[in-house]
């Protein structure tokens, strides 16, 4: 494991226990920087429909193919030394999986497989997401269920009886090809109970450990959100129990 994972480092710690975090990033000078150019950069973005929400989405390869100078200036602000405290290994800013997305909402849709509990993957894969315009109930935070994403016995034997049902082909419950675990929907109650909305400021960053329980938000028909979407995977070696 690299020396660069500062484990010590109070929000590591928070986010290794709880599963998320929110923290302050970017002062309001360099959040009007990197707004500026991903306003430009939108104009080169694609668009994909789900449903009646419509998503503007210009990513890496695309970023990459017009050397953006948001490389640089989220490297500036220590993007990557942020990335690599929590990650365990050394990241590159160009091999980090980016990308500047606008979604306009339509009607929220019940069968909306986003909108459902899942996890991502059985081992760490941390998201991360800094809004250029705040998060708020409107449109749609994501809800993610503090500590699931810690290893339990429970969660072991779930995972183990999941691995069956993925063999057989179990997992494709909506006729959706996708391979995430859905949740049990028993127990639906006590996620929406137990989860917290991730709301947040333009500016601030937002982690989630995607290996926890989480779902689109709920929100209203017609509003936008527009942030920086980044992923990473985590070393699978680093031990995650509480
Ligand atoms: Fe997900």
């Amino acid at each position: 494991m690299s020396s660069s994972r500062k484990r010590e480092i109070p929000f590591v710690k928070k986010l290794e226990s709880s599963g998320y975090l929110i923290k302050p990033f970017l002062s309001n000078s360099q959040l009007k920087i990197i707004k500026e150019i991903c306003d430009e950069e939108m104009k080169f973005s694609r668009v994909i429909k789900r449903g009646q929400t419509n998503e503007l989405i210009c990513d890496n390869r695309e970023l990459l193919k017009r050397q953006s100078k948001l490389f640089d200036v989220l490297k500036n602000v220590g993007i990557v030394e942020l990335f690599q405290s929590i990650e365990g290994l050394k990241l590159d800013i160009k091999s980090l999986n980016m990308s500047i997305e606008k979604t306009k909402f339509g009607v929220s849709q019940d069968h909306d497989i986003f909108r459902q509990w899942h996890v991502d993957t059985f081992a760490s894969h941390y998201k991360a997401w800094i809004p250029l315009e705040d998060i708020n109930d409107e449109n749609f935070p994501m809800k993610y269920l503090p500590k699931s994403h810690l290893i339990t016995f429970k969660r072991l034997f779930d995972e183990w009886i999941w691995s069956f049902k993925y063999k057989k082909g179990d997992y494709n419950i909506n006729a959706i090809s996708n391979q995430s675990r859905r949740a049990n929907i028993n127990k639906k109650f006590f996620y929406e109970k137990k989860s917290i909305n991730l709301r947040a400021k333009a500016g601030t960053i937002i982690i989630a450990d995607t290996s926890g329980f989480h779902r689109r938000g709920d929100g209203k028909t017609g509003s936008e959100r527009y942030w920086l979407r980044f992923g990473f995977r985590r070393s699978p070696f680093i031990v995650k129990f509480n």
